[in-house]
């Protein structure tokens, strides 16, 4: 049994039964299905990697851990692929006691009988919602009587979320690995990219050196946005030419055994930043650098976010994007025009991962960091091309510098470091070579 369901056993309590199904697999089109991905809570209490499986956790009963899963089956596994089966649940993931998944439906009502609580999140499964529904309507009239169904029904994401918000140290090793191998894809796309690419390309580019080292592959779709493109903040098209004196925006991250990075780069396609292309990218990237600075424990999630508020604000007004006080410009939220995304969010299994950013939601009560926590510190600024109030040089620039920093007892670790991110690093890494080749030709 994983440490993890472990510490979720103890969580719900003795007098509690939960259930909590994997994903099915989903249909792309007409027989074909996209690629399977299990749920992300199910995955990080059961490791259990197949689609349709469902767990039943009963704390108070000897049988603590029993999970429904796809029967053996030879044709099936000759046309569709392996399956662990009820043997394979039990022998290699720890389950105490496997059934057949066609099995639930009879057993499960048996199962929920006597307990005072039912952990189950309706509206994922429709399928399982109804069943469940069925059995708790049906044992109203037999309440009391033959049977004594559970009578208090609570959401377990959030105590799933909170415990998947803190990593541990394996998690963080994967997620080091993650952002290792996503830092590495994004330095190849930078020595690869030419004019006259395709922004495909450079996404065939980075993705391939995902999967070639060990990752399965994206953590999202990846957006490879040239020139105005980059302005488009989710530009998933990814089949533009990249031409001579643009920018080039690439926020592509992979996951590495269930887990994800996030990393964005903002690069000229030539390789030299112009005079206008520096100015707005240096005041990303200090306000990138001080944002991180205070990814600490105990800053809010609210203070850093006013904090990369305001020095963009302040960097704006340096480079002649906005005018007038820093103050009422803030109030008056005037750089929504140009940045209008937080600074950052929680990653992990999932790129905008689990957990709560309030310590009190009610009060809006914004959450201090902890150690363990991992989170992204993404500014940017965005200037649209057709905006007027803009300098003619800045239409159409969109700049985001991304990272992924893990809050420490004494400070932060960034994950993603190994790509560079100062404008002369990236230069020269980009240059590297072109001179000596051009001096050979001579
Ligand atoms: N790649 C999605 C994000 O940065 O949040
Ligand atoms: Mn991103
Ligand atoms: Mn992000």
């Amino acid at each position: 049994m994983r440490p993890q369901l472990k510490k979720f056993i103890e969580e719900i309590g003795k007098d509690a039964v939960a259930i909590i199904p994997a994903a099915h697999e989903k249909q792309r089109s007409y027989d074909t299905e996209y690629k399977f991905r299990q749920d992300n809570d199910f995955w990080y209490l059961t490791d259990f990697p197949e689609p349709d499986a469902i767990a039943v956790i009963s704390p108070g009963k000897r049988t603590k851990y029993t999970m429904f899963v796809r029967p053996r089956d030879p044709e099936m596994e000759t046309w569709f692929g392996r399956r662990e089966g009820v043997e394979g649940a039990q022998k290699n993931y720890g389950v105490q006691k496997a059934y057949s998944v066609e099995k639930f439906e009879k057993m499960f009502s048996k199962m929920l009988d006597g307990h005072e609580k039912l952990y189950y999140r309706f509206g994922l499964d429709t399928a399982l919602d109804k069943l469940i529904l069925k059995y708790l309507s049906g044992q109203r009239h037999a309440r009391l009587k033959t049977a004594y169904p559970p009578h208090t029904i609570i959401d377990p994401t959030p105590i799933i979320h909170e415990m998947r918000l803190h990593k541990t140290p394996e998690e963080i090793e994967l997620m080091a690995e993650a952002g290792k191998i996503g830092a590495e894809a994004h330095i190849l796309a930078m020595k690869k990219c030419k004019p006259g690419m395709n922004e495909l390309q450079i996404e065939s580019i980075i993705e391939h050196y995902f999967r070639m080292n060990g990752a399965s592959g994206v953590a999202y779709n990846s957006i490879i946005g040239g020139g105005e493109n980059a302005t488009i903040l989710h530009y998933v098209e990814n089949n533009a030419p990249l031409k001579d004196g643009d920018l080039l925006l690439i926020d592509a991250g992979c996951e590495y055994k269930g887990y994800a990075s996030d990393i964005t780069r903002t690069f000229p396609v030539n390789g030299k930043y112009t005079r206008a292309q520096k100015q707005v990218y240096n005041v990303v990237l200090d306000v990138q650098k001080a944002c991180i600075d205070a990814t600490v424990t105990g800053t809010t999630v609210k203070q850093r976010q006013d904090l990369s508020i305001e020095l963009l604000t302040e960097g704006m007004k340096k480079i002649g994007l906005l005018k007038g006080a820093t103050k009422t410009l803030i109030k008056k939220k005037a750089y929504m025009k140009y940045y209008m995304h937080g600074v950052g969010h929680y990653i992990g299994m999932d790129v905008h991962d689990a957990g709560r950013y309030f310590e009190d939601q009610k009060a809006k009560k914004s959450r201090p960091f902890a150690p363990g926590m991992v989170l992204t510190v993404e500014p940017g600024i965005y200037v649209p091309p057709n905006d007027k109030s803009a300098p003619a040089k800045f239409r159409g620039i969109g700049v985001r510098i991304e990272d992924d920093v893990l809050v420490t007892e004494d400070g932060n670790r960034n994950l993603t470091s190994k790509v560079p991110k100062e404008i002369d690093a990236i230069e020269a890494l980009m240059n590297k070579g072109k001179r000596k080749a051009k001096s050979a030709k001579r």
